[in-house]
């Protein structure tokens, strides 16, 4: 299988070959941030690409945001139209970021990884969340773990993954998706809970670079 690393990602930008780009903020997500009240919270936006979530979030009066790309391409792009210092650009692998978050907001990033590497993505977001902190966003709930990237899933493979350490308040079909989405993506709000790291894999299990 070709390997999904960052010269595979820059290659798609570079080619134009991002089918995923919506162009614009995805409305589930815009739906979601348009009902959050305190705007000093502390939001990472992983695999954000273009990063139109992370411009409607700052359009919106949120500055505590970090916009984090493994490609350097869609960063420079984000840059010109966020008003941001470089600091909050990062590029690097997710899975070597550090840092604590209150939110961070899932877009076409988990369905972008290798499905072997799903439990290292949730382990990673537990591990960069605060107590009670949250991830929100979107996953496709059609069956693909073989022609992907978008690799897809079903709701109860996704509860299963999810549920040793976040409480599930929400994961069910969006009723708000753009519409060449609909039928095809779920939101989820998950709560980070206090005592999932005690099921963490051992380090031989989780994602190499
Ligand atoms: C399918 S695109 C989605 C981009 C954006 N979220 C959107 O919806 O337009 C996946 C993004 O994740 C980035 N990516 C892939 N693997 C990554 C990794 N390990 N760490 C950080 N970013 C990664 C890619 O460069 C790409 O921009």
């Amino acid at each position: 299988m070709i390997k999904l690393n960052k010269q595979y990602w820059e290659g798609r930008y570079h080619s134009n070959s991002t089918g995923w780009d919506l162009g614009k903020v995805s409305t589930p997500l815009k739906d979601y941030i348009d009902q959050l009240v305190d705007k000093n919270i502390s939001i990472l936006i992983p695999g954000a690409g273009n990063a139109y979530e992370a411009a409607y979030l700052f359009n919106s009066g949120f500055v505590n945001i970090t916009i984090l790309d493994i490609a350097s391409t869609p960063l420079e792009s984000a840059k010109k139209k966020i008003s941001l210092p470089d600091d909050h650009f990062v590029q690097q692998d997710f899975f070597n970021h550090n840092g604590k978050y209150d939110l961070i907001l899932e877009h076409t990033f988990f369905c972008a990884l290798e499905p072997r590497f799903r439990e290292s993505y949730i382990e990673k977001t537990y591990q960069l969340l605060r107590d009670k902190g949250r991830l929100v966003g979107v996953l496709f709930n059609f069956e693909n773990k073989l022609n992907g990237p978008p690799f897809g899933g079903k709701v109860t493979e996704y509860k299963n993954l999810f549920k040793p350490y976040f409480d599930i308040n929400t994961m069910e079909p969006c009723y708000n998706s753009v519409s060449e989405r609909q039928n095809k993506e779920m939101f989820i709000k998950l709560t980070k809970k206090s005592n999932g790291n005690q099921n963490f894999r051992s380090r031989s299990s989780k994602k190499q670079n």
